[in-house]
């Protein structure tokens, strides 16, 4: 009997691979979706987004208990941590979520398959499941949507329990006295501020000269001056060569512009970048091209690989490990199967980074205007100077933009401050629309807000 065929198989349901799903049955193909794991959701639902935002969330409540509630009067003498239940919060937030998408999945017809997928050709797959019995699907097409792990650094393999990767950080069972965080990006800044809040002593390494180095340089020096003052530690322009385990404790050897150090914690976060997960997927067999360097999957602007019904999105493609990025990137992706014209305008993909301010960004830093000599006009606004930041006590950071010299059209805003990863939302919807900065500036917003301080900044631009 000949195989059922189906339009669309997707490898993987994180936020790429289930945002595919819905958007293939909503344009009416028929979709099987393939996952190893039992939950869907992905790195993003399991351990990325989600259980890390839970636990930033959590923290951020103890810590204010602690340290700021005092001057609101609001007074708690004896504020105590009850990690066991933290983390079952964290883990209910996750389980409801992913039983929220599995109905969902199952709800819309998609068809869920739990296994390994292999390519075994241009419209097949074989999918083995733990067990180890196979199954062989067949579709028009197929999109690859398999996500990324941790990079692991050379000489400091994960042991899951002293040296661990993001995924084992957010489910300590005990706060660590000390804990070393190699990487000062999105993962080691979050999980360092989720521990340091609970009261480990946080050293973050970073082997640049600056912390969150995509970000522009105005945002990373009030990061870097809040997070110090928060208690976390920097070694900048280092890199650890050396660790050894021993009696509990890690011992690590440090390199700093040539000079060795030593340095002793409990546990050693690696949040050094992520790699594109496609062991197993079978590329080599079917002859799809990779970048020799990142092993990220080559596609055309389509999301098609060299093989014309394998699609690829997500952290298995180049550019930033971001959902959102993998969401857009799979809707797009499914409607050019769908002969429809589907595209990302990676011009306008916001980031965030979700430490208490926030730091959120989209479009470009300063520093990409000037290296790609485009004139332009910055605009910034402190929140010391927003009425409703200065209610809520929390007037660190500020908003800058900046706009094109001859157009005013918005290039970029960065945002350091209360509730950045929600104000970026409107700044993005600006640079989609191709705003000017005299547009936000005469968009009349609600007062006493936050995105007054945004509206600000843009009226700051015409007087530079
Ligand atoms: P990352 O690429 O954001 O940052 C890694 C940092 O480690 C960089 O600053 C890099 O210079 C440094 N580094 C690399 N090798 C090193 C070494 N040997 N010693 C010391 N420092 C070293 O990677 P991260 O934080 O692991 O995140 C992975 C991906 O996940 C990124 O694409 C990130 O954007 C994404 N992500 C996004 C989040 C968000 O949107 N809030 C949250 C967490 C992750």
């Amino acid at each position: 009997m000949m195989a059922k065929e189906y339009d669309l198989i997707v490898v993987g349901a994180g936020p790429g691979g289930y945002t595919a799903c819905l958007k293939a049955r909503k344009l009416g193909m028929s979709v099987v979706c393939v996952e190893k794991e039992e939950r869907p959701g992905g790195v993003c639902l399991n351990m990325g987004c989600i259980p890390s935002k839970a636990l930033l969330d959590s923290s951020e409540h103890f810590y204010n208990a602690k340290n700021k509630f005092a001057e609101h009067g609001v007074i708690c003498p004896d504020v105590k941590l009850d990690l066991k239940t933290m983390m079952a919060r964290k883990e209910k937030v996750v389980s409801d979520l992913t039983g929220q998408l599995s109905r969902l999945l199952t709800g819309n017809k998609v068809e869920m398959v739990q296994g390994r997928a292999k390519l075994t050709g241009p419209n097949q797959v074989e999918v083995r499941s733990d067990s180890d019995e196979t199954k062989t699907l067949e579709a028009k097409n197929i999109l690859l949507a398999a996500g990324s792990e941790p990079i692991e650094i050379p000489g400091l393999p994960f042991d899951g329990k002293h040296i661990v990767s993001s995924t084992e950080a957010l489910s300590f069972t005990e706060v660590p006295e000390e804990l070393l965080v190699i990487g000062g990006g999105a993962i080691g800044l979050e999980l360092g501020s989720v521990w340091s809040r609970l009261g480990a002593e946080v050293t973050v390494v970073e082997m640049l000269p600056k912390i969150a180095s995509v970000m522009d340089s105005l945002i990373i020096r009030g990061l870097e001056r809040v997070l110090k003052k928060q208690g976390l530690a920097f070694r900048l322009n280092s890199k650890v060569t050396e660790a050894k385990v021993e009696k509990g404790k890690v011992t690590l050897r440090l390199e700093s512009r040539g000079e060795g150090s030593a340095l002793e914690c409990d546990k050693v976060l690696v949040a050094v970048g992520r790699k594109p997960l496609t062991a197993g997927l079978g590329l080599e067999d079917l002859g799809i091209e990779t970048h020799a360097r990142t092993g990220h999957i080559r596609t055309d602007s389509r999301y098609r690989t060299n093989i014309p019904s394998v699609y690829a999105i997500g952290d298995l493609i180049p550019g930033p490990a971001l959902a959102h990025k993998a969401s857009a990137e799979a809707a797009a992706a499914v409607e050019n199967m769908a002969g429809k014209p589907g595209e990302v305008n990676y011009d306008a993909l916001p980031s965030v980074i979700y430490t208490w301010p926030e730091a959120a960004a989209v479009g470009i830093t300063e520093a990409q205007a000037k290296e790609r000599d485009i004139p332009y006009h910055s605009g910034t606004f402190p929140f010391t100077g927003s009425g409703r930041a200065r209610c809520m006590g929390e007037t660190e950071g500020l908003v800058k933009i900046l706009s094109h010299a001859k157009t005013d059209r918005v290039l970029g805003v960065h945002i350091f401050g209360p509730h950045a990863a929600d104000l970026i939302a409107e700044c993005t919807i600006a640079m989609e629309f191709g705003a000017s900065a005299e547009d936000i500036a005469r968009t009349v917003h609600a007062h006493p807000t936050f995105s007054e301080a945004v509206m600000e900044a843009a009226a700051g631009v015409r007087k530079s």
